[in-house]
């Protein structure tokens, strides 16, 4: 589903998360990463989901952001005790993972390891009857 926005005669339209911005594959990829970078700070929990990264608290916080944000954040922040080590590359694999966690569908296409094509993409997590909000 996309929202599309019409204003001074043109009509863009804005994708979000809920429009599969990732694939199986790459979440798969993420998930390595997440075991590698990740789940020492932040673990799983006994359902599969992540504390601090899933959840009502963390959906309400990134909740219509744009995916460049939580990129920036974890690129350049993430691992907290090696900050900006991850490449482009394994920084959009983890999000992708993360989405997946939260509940967004995959889709056909990989998620852009690139700032500014993720700035289109608006972080929608009332997904498919999602029960996350
Ligand atoms: C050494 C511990 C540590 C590691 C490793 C670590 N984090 Fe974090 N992370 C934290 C802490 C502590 C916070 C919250 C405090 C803060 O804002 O920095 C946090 C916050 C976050 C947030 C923001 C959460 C929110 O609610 O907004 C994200 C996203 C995140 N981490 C993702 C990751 C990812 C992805 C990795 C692996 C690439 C990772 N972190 C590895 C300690 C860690």
């Amino acid at each position: 589903m996309s929202v599309v926005f019409v204003g001074a005669g043109a009509a863009t339209t804005q994708r979000t998360t809920a429009d599969g911005v990732f694939t199986v594959a790459q979440a798969k990829r993420g998930a390595a990463v997440f075991d590698e970078s990740c789940v020492s700070c932040h673990p799983r929990q006994s359902n599969g989901t992540i504390g601090t990264l899933s959840g009502p608290v963390f959906a309400a916080r990134w909740r219509e952001h744009t995916l460049d944000q939580l990129f920036e954040r974890v690129s350049l922040t993430m691992p907290e005790n090696a900050p900006a080590s991850l490449s482009p590359q394994a920084a959009a694999d983890v999000i992708a993972y993360l989405l997946q966690i939260n509940g967004a569908p995959a889709g056909r296409a990989e998620l852009s390891a690139t700032a500014e094509r993720l700035a289109d993409i608006r972080i929608n997590w009332t997904v498919s009857g999602s029960d996350i909000i």
